[in-house]
Order: structure tokens, then sequence, then C-alpha cells
């Protein structure tokens, strides 16, 4: 079965092809990150106008690359929810009308639910149940994921999610968004105990906390300003990367222990965080539990995992009409 993904709900215009679920027949992203780095964050009107501009030809692209027509697609997925209205509504308006034109059936998809289908696209005998982090610029969860299409969320966090306090912390530091990638580039040359951050409280076994963190290295840059000591950025880079993947790691870690889980993977743009890995990692050989980690390309937003899940999605009969409207919040384990 060939199944068409579409993604488009911030930064990313995306399309891709996956047979099964499992296999990358063609992956094709088209960004507006370079732009968005110029105002410091993803400027929503911008993220709108550069899908609008791409959808098209990245769609075409996909079908060209995976030599096939849209009406001999299975599916055509699209990612409805949650994200940036105005961009979500370009992606699922396209999918509708090439659906409308092929009579192909219309597969909604949950951009998170995407994510962790990343990892059926690199662990070929990846099945449910594991236990997932999904970590992204607007989400942290701890989920169970007990079949293909059925979640339960052990744990969130309860202000905001990792990606977004690396991207405020980049900020902080003059470093450029997305902050993921810039802040770990400078964590490579700095010293992670160089800074005592706080591990912040939270109510929850399970739930995470960050703008206290956030707080903190706010707090040290001012203070070392008004010192005219300006901040370590390597030493506060690695110290900051060091104590949220710790935070991360943990969770999930306690989690897994707590419920036995056989399987532990990560996804979302954070799960590219090759410190958070390498924690999560140790930590689950430390408790006799397989890890599965997304390949890094599959890791930030992707058409092929809006695909991928979109198969399972189909498997299950979750099918939309053409009244199928983009959703700006959703929760992951919302019913079918
Ligand atoms: O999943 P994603 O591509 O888009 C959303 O659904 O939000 O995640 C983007 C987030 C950004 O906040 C970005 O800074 C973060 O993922 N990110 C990383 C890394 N690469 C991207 N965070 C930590 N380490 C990375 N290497
Ligand atoms: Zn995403």
């Amino acid at each position: 079965m060939y199944i068409l993904g579409i993604e488009s709900t911030c930064d990313e215009t995306a399309a891709a092809v996956v047979e099964d679920g499992r296999r990358v027949v063609s992956n094709v992203i088209a960004t507006s990150v370079e732009e968005q780095a110029l105002y410091g964050g993803v400027v929503p009107e911008i993220a709108s106008r550069r899908h609008i501009e791409s959808i098209s030809a990245v769609v075409d692209q996909a079908l060209e690359k995976a030599g096939l027509t849209a009406s001999q697609l299975d599916g055509i997925a699209v990612s409805f929810a949650p994200g940036l209205i105005g961009a979500v509504l370009v992606g699922v308006n396209y999918a509708k009308g090439l659906s409308l034109a092929t009579g192909v059936p219309l597969v909604p998809v949950h951009h998170l639910r995407g994510h962790i289908a990343a990892n059926y696209l690199t662990c070929p005998d990846l099945e449910p149940p594991f236990l997932c982090l999904v970590a992204s610029g607007g989400h942290s969860h701890i989920v169970q994921v007990e079949s293909y299409t059925r979640y339960k969320i052990l744990g969130r966090t309860v202000d905001d999610a990792a990606g977004e306090a690396f991207d405020k912390v980049a900020r902080t530091l003059g470093l450029p968004y997305p902050g993921g990638p810039s802040v770990s580039q400078a964590a490579k040359t700095g010293n992670p105990k160089a800074y005592k951050l706080p591990v912040p409280h939270v109510e929850g076994p399970y739930n995470v906390s960050f703008s206290g963190l956030k707080t903190a290295v706010l707090n040290e840059v001012n203070q070392a300003n008004m010192k005219g000591q300006p901040v370590n950025v390597p030493d506060m880079a690695a110290s900051f990367q060091e104590r949220i993947a710790q935070i991360l790691a943990q969770k999930l870690l306690d989690a897994a222990r707590d419920t036995e889980a056989k399987t532990i993977c990560l996804a979302g743009g954070v799960a590219a965080n090759g410190r958070l890995r390498q924690l999560v990692n140790d930590g689950a050989q430390k408790l006799g539990a397989k890890v599965h980690l997304p390949q890094l390309r599959y890791c930030g937003d992707n058409g092929a995992m809006i695909a991928a899940q979109g198969y399972y999605e189909l498997q299950a009969g979750h099918t939309a009409g053409l009244d199928l409207n983009g959703l700006p919040t959703l929760p992951i384990d919302y019913q079918d």
C-alpha cells in the first residue's frame, strides 16, 4: 500500500510516499526556517505563505520520485492537528483537493502520532506496545503507545515544551533559531558542569517543567552582564543541555521502570539531541529495556512520518470526508 503523507503544521512544507507504513519511497521537504531565523522564531503568517507557495511542487516531486500518479495512491494522509492553524489548513485543503480529484481516501493524522511513527521507519520490527518520549517545539509528553492508534499520556510538561526551552535559551544566549541545533553545537566546546542550574520541582511523577530552568539561564546572563563579565556561551549551552537532557531522560526512564516497559523510543525534533539519545540509551540498558531511536532525518517535521502513521490510521478505518477541518490543538489520545 502506498500512502502519501503531507505535513505543514509549522515551518516545513513536506510530502513523502511510504510503502506499507515502513519503507520510505520518496521524501521531500521545503522549509522556511532560514527566513524564520531572521525573526528569532516562527512567524505564523510567513509560514502559511511559504506553504501555499511550495505545497504543490513539493507534493508533485514526492509523487514523481516515487514514480506514481496521485490516483495510484492508496491513501492521502495529512497532518491535521495540532499546529499553527493557518499553516495546518494549507496542507489539509491541498489534501482534500487531491482526494476529491482522485477518489483516493483522505486520512487525518495527528502530528504527534506522526512523530512517534518516525520510529517505524527506522526500526522495521518495532511494534506497539512501547513507551515514547515525544518532545518537539510545542509538546513534551511521555506516552504509552498501546497500539498503532491508541495512546495513554503518562506525563507532560506543565509549562514550556522542551524544544521551546531550547529555542528560548538560544535566544537569551544570542544563538540562532532553531535553538536545539545551535545550543547543542555551542555545547560541544563547553563544560556541562560550569553552571549549576536548578532541577525544577513539579507535581506528578512523570511531568516536567522547564520555565524555571529558562529563567535561571536568563538570570545568570543578566547578572553576568551587570557585572560586566558576559556569560560563557559554550559553558552555559552545555550546562543547560545537560540539565534538560537529564530531566527528560530521568522522567522517561522512571516511567519505563514503573510500567515495566520493554521498549523505549524517542520522537520529535528534540529526539535529535545527541546527549538525550545517549542518556536514554545508557539508562535503558541498565533497565534491560530495548531502545529505538528515529534516524536524525525523521526527528524533525517530515511527510514520511505522516504517511507511516497514515497507513495505520487507514488500516484502523480512520478516514475523513471533505468536511475535515484543521485544528490548532488536539490531544494525542483523542477518540477517533
Ligand atoms: O518536532 P519539530 O521539528 O517541530 C514541532 O513539531 O515543533 O521540533 C522542533 C523543535 C525546535 O524547538 C528545535 O529547537 C528542537 O525541536 N530541536 C532540538 C534539536 N533539533 C531540533 N532540540 C534539541 N536538540 C536538537 N539537536
Ligand atoms: Zn513536529
